[in-house]
């Protein structure tokens, strides 16, 4: 049990990499909030949680809107008696336009959603966590920060950002015993890539795509980044912060497709 007492506040746990890492998190022993615009679903995922036997509330928390956060941190608190120990910035959106063809609103949208957001998060469990001197914040970024893909300008910057304020926000709360570092999945099988392989005519040869971009042959699953983010937000990981961790089936390893 790497989180026994642990309060953690996972946003996007309604589906995806979130649900997978609030799944995780509660089995090790955390008392969890979960948070996401989608009630229905998060409802479900509090639910399979509380199921198991491990402690989980859903709260419909739109993260990109202050006072929703500011409201989900303080009902975490009311909720377990102690403040959140451990954040896991998950909720984001991707949306597909190559720069010239790209609208300011979407542009302002995707930031808004992925990086601000990510900000918002921190704002509001850092005053609890300098108080209890410890805490961990994980950011779900995306190998989409490290190296360019064609269509995604403003998910690139979005993601790009977020590696560079875990940097800045792991430098400036060392001294408060909070560490701060993000993980970059490569193509994880989520409700957000679904959505992609139903747009397009040959899903089957889209997805072998995705399979042969990834050395290892596959294309990774919610638990896999978990397991990351698992190691960051425990005390095994205590002498970690401020980097940024590739869990990308070793896409992030190959300059050129076999
Ligand atoms: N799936 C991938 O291949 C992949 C790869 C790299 C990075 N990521 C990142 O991982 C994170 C999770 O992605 P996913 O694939 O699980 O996506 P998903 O669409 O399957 O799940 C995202 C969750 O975030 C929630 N959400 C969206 N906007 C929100 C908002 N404003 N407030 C609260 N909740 C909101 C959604 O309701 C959903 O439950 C995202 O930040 C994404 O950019 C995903």
């Amino acid at each position: 049990m790497r989180l026994k007492g642990r309060v953690a506040l996972v946003t996007g746990a309604a589906m995806g990499i979130g649900k997978g890492i609030a799944l995780l998190f509660a089995d090790q022993g955390a008392k969890v909030m979960a948070a996401d615009i989608n009630t229905q679903a998060g409802d479900a995922t509090a639910e399979e949680i509380r199921a198991t036997g491990a402690q989980c509330i859903f709260r419909s928390t739109d993260v990109s809107v202050e006072a929703e956060v500011k409201n989900a941190v303080a009902a975490a608190q009311q909720e377990f008696g102690q403040p959140v120990d451990v954040l896991a910035n998950v909720a984001g959106i991707a949306h597909e336009s190559p720069a010239h063809l790209l609208d300011l609103a979407d542009w302002n949208r995707i930031l808004t959603v992925n990086l601000t957001s990510m900000f918002l998060c921190a704002k509001h469990v850092l005053p609890g966590m300098m108080a209890a001197k410890h805490g961990s914040i994980v950011n779900i970024t995306s190998i989409q920060g490290l190296f360019g893909f064609p269509g995604y300008p403003h998910y690139a910057a979005s993601k790009g950002g977020i590696i560079s304020m875990t940097r800045q926000m792991a430098r400036e709360y060392a001294k408060d015993g909070i560490r701060v570092n993000c993980i970059a999945p490569g193509t994880v099988e989520t409700p957000m890539n679904v959505k992609v392989l139903e747009r397009v005519p040959n899903p089957g040869e889209l997805r072998r795509a995705w399979e042969r971009m990834h050395p290892l042959g596959r294309i990774g699953q919610p638990i896999d980044v978990a397991w990351g983010a698992l190691f960051l937000a425990c005390d095994e990981s205590s002498w970690v912060t401020g980097q940024c961790i590739s869990i990308d089936g070793g896409i992030s390893c190959s300059v050129l497709p076999e």
